[in-house]
């Protein structure tokens, strides 16, 4: 007899839990990366900026309002000042004391437990930001070669270009929005001499998207998946990994018969 799977069952996929798994916990907290390795994500994606004394810290906006119980840009505060702060209320009570974590921590705590999507968050408004990237990765010995679960990505793709300067072992992606529908196979090309992800909003995936990102011989991670229709059409396109809210929505590990 032939067992019926289900599609997601039968594919090979990639998760990613965007921001730590965000949809149950408050995103970009040591919270929300723990419920991505309990949900068996792959990978946790984590947003990194810098602060005013040059500390990383993992946030998603250019300011701490949204997130957190404080008001300013990261960029103007310093470390002491943004780890004063209550990351998790705002999502929920039971998250009070979450704190904004700092890039040191995350790997101290994650290295070898799940792969780290690291990306660089508006970088230009952190010179040298790549650097101190660079350095801590170097520093716990996580930029070897092969390291596949290390890939660093951006909307800069100046910065991602930088990156790939200082970090030769280790993978790296390009982030694009919308504007990007109509990619040319040369852009494609050009980008796959220093990436080996093409990172998208999910809006403008397609079938050819798709197989002209593998032409060019990168992998494709779209996102941000927050439904289960929206990971299953991305199943349906092929794609190679799925950065999503849900890690419950996408399996990573398919029952092989
Ligand atoms: O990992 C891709 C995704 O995180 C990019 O968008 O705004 O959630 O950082 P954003
Ligand atoms: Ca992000």
């Amino acid at each position: 007899t032939v067992k019926m799977v289900s599609k997601q069952e039968q594919q090979e996929m990639v998760n990613i839990a965007h921001r730590g798994a965000s949809g149950h916990a408050p995103e970009n907290t040591m919270g929300a990366f723990q419920k991505g390795v309990e949900m068996k994500a792959d990978y946790i994606e984590i947003d990194v900026q810098m602060t005013k004394d040059g500390e990383l810290v993992v946030i998603h906006d250019t300011t701490v309002d949204r997130t957190t119980n404080g008001t300013g840009k990261v960029g103007d505060l310093t470390l002491k000042e943004i780890r004063q702060l209550d990351a998790g209320s705002w999502f929920s009570e039971a998250f009070t004391g979450e704190s904004v974590p700092t890039f040191e921590e995350v790997l101290a705590e994650f290295q070898g437990k799940v792969g780290i999507l690291v990306e660089l968050k508006a970088p230009e408004l952190y010179t040298g930001v790549e650097e101190k990237v660079a350095d801590a990765l170097i520093e716990k010995n996580m930029s070897a070669p092969n390291n596949n679960k290390i890939i660093i990505q951006s909307f800069n793709h100046e910065s991602i270009k930088k990156s790939k300067e200082l970090l030769p072992n280790l993978s790296h992606g390009v982030l694009t929005g919308g504007s990007w529908a109509n990619v040319t196979e040369e852009q494609l090309a050009q980008f796959a001499s220093y990436a080996d992800y093409f990172n998208p909003t999910m809006k403008i995936v397609t079938d050819e998207l798709v197989s002209n990102v593998h032409e060019a011989g990168m992998d494709i991670y779209p996102y941000t998946s927050r439904s289960q229709e929206q990971a299953l059409r991305l199943f349906d396109l092929n794609v190679d990994g799925i950065i999503t809210d849900y890690p419950e929505h996408v399996y990573s590990h398919p029952v092989k018969n």
